[in-house]
């Protein structure tokens, strides 16, 4: 049966891909008799769903003090948040035993940490390595952000040491020369598994001189300076530019690549979470800024056609813990399907499917 006869758009449904290690392990390739990534219904936790982070209720929006709302944990002790802030942290925050890395989806923000000041805009990644402190003060307002923390070891590790990344160019520190310089005593939070323990200081303990020695470790790399990796004319899987040490975590570019559509796969060991930060053009069922995609392992999906000639700009977050999505997330969450990524159609006569 042709794409046009059985109503899906873009190539046959054949290949399916079955692989291990995300795109870097062992593969089986099968053609079938018809697409297998359809689903009429399904009922439990473990179900593909989209949602936009702009429907996610956020305390910090109002409250200063508030943190961001977790929208999914995974059984490795990831979390994704989302802030809305729009008031300057009325504290300096430290995470004990994550690293955070920070996706700025609208605004500007000043990052004032430990090392010095990073002004953060859309498109930044930000990475703040545990044990740093910071504060983060809004430039200019709404402002929205999406909040990984892992307790792995967050590391930029594209496949060589240039090409994919200008490491040199486009991975920027924050600058001491900025210190943060406030009077009196101050709050720190520090965080740990258990919660979070509130220090008072006599001084700011973000108070910064200079750097004597090393390499500061907090960076900010944006979204459009990561080169995607493809495999010219077929296309191909995409190629990580960080991880974690453990590889629990792995963070891809997934703009508008060149190629054809992607197999329909099933991914052993890896849930894919895709953010889709801006067009001009779709990917797929993704038409406005701010979307999340999650597909967790072993679900089958074909994803929509990457090659779109107006470009987007979108990221992927491949995790070896499975997620899943909380309260605050289902609650701005739609069951998703997974050719386009759009809103799975809810069967007649049948409300949405909630887990
Ligand atoms: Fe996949």
């Amino acid at each position: 049966m042709s794409s046009q006869q059985n109503g899906y758009a873009g190539p046959p449904a054949s290949p399916h891909l079955w692989s291990r290690d995300g795109f870097n392990g062992d593969i089986c390739v099968t053609a079938r008799p018809h697409p297998i990534f359809a689903y009429t219904e399904a009922r439990g936790p473990h179900a593909p769903h989209r949602l936009d982070l702009s429907d996610v209720e956020l305390a910090d929006r109002d409250d200063p003090a508030a943190p961001p709302t977790v929208i999914a944990t995974s059984r490795n002790e990831v979390s994704i948040a989302v802030s809305g802030r729009n008031a300057p942290t009325p504290f300096a925050w430290r995470n004990a035993e994550n690293d955070e890395l920070h996706f700025i989806q609208e605004g500007e923000l000043d990052y004032v940490t430990d090392f010095g000041t990073l002004r953060a805009a859309p498109g930044d990644f930000v990475c703040l390595p545990r044990a740093v402190a910071y504060r983060v003060a809004p430039v200019s307002t709404p402002t929205l952000r999406v909040i990984v923390e892992t307790p792995g070891q967050l590391l930029l590790k594209p496949p060589a040491p240039f090409g994919m990344l200008n490491l040199s160019r486009d991975v920027t520190h924050p600058d001491p020369s900025l210190s943060s310089r406030v009077d009196g005593p101050t709050e720190l939070l520090v965080k740990a598994y258990d919660g979070i323990t509130r220090y008072t200081v006599p001084h700011d303990p973000l108070a910064i001189d200079a750097v004597l020695g090393g390499q500061i470790p907090v960076w900010k790399l944006n979204l459009t300076a990561i080169q995607p990796l493809t495999y010219l004319p077929h296309g191909g899987p995409p190629g990580s530019f960080a991880e974690t040490t453990d590889q629990d975590l792995l963070l891809y570019t997934l703009s508008a690549r060149p190629g054809a559509r992607p197999p329909i796969h099933h991914n052993a060991d890896f849930d894919e979470l895709i953010f889709y930060f801006r067009g001009p053009g779709a990917y797929g069922a993704l038409t406005s800024p701010g979307q999340l995609a999650w597909t967790p392992k072993s679900v089958t999906h074909w994803g929509p056609t990457e090659d779109v000639p107006q470009g987007y700009l979108a990221w992927l977050c491949e995790s070896k813990g499975t997620f899943r999505l909380t309260a605050a997330g289902l609650a701005a969450a739609q069951p998703m399907e997974t050719g386009q990524f759009g809103v799975q159609p809810v069967p007649a006569n049948q409300t949405p499917v909630t887990i």
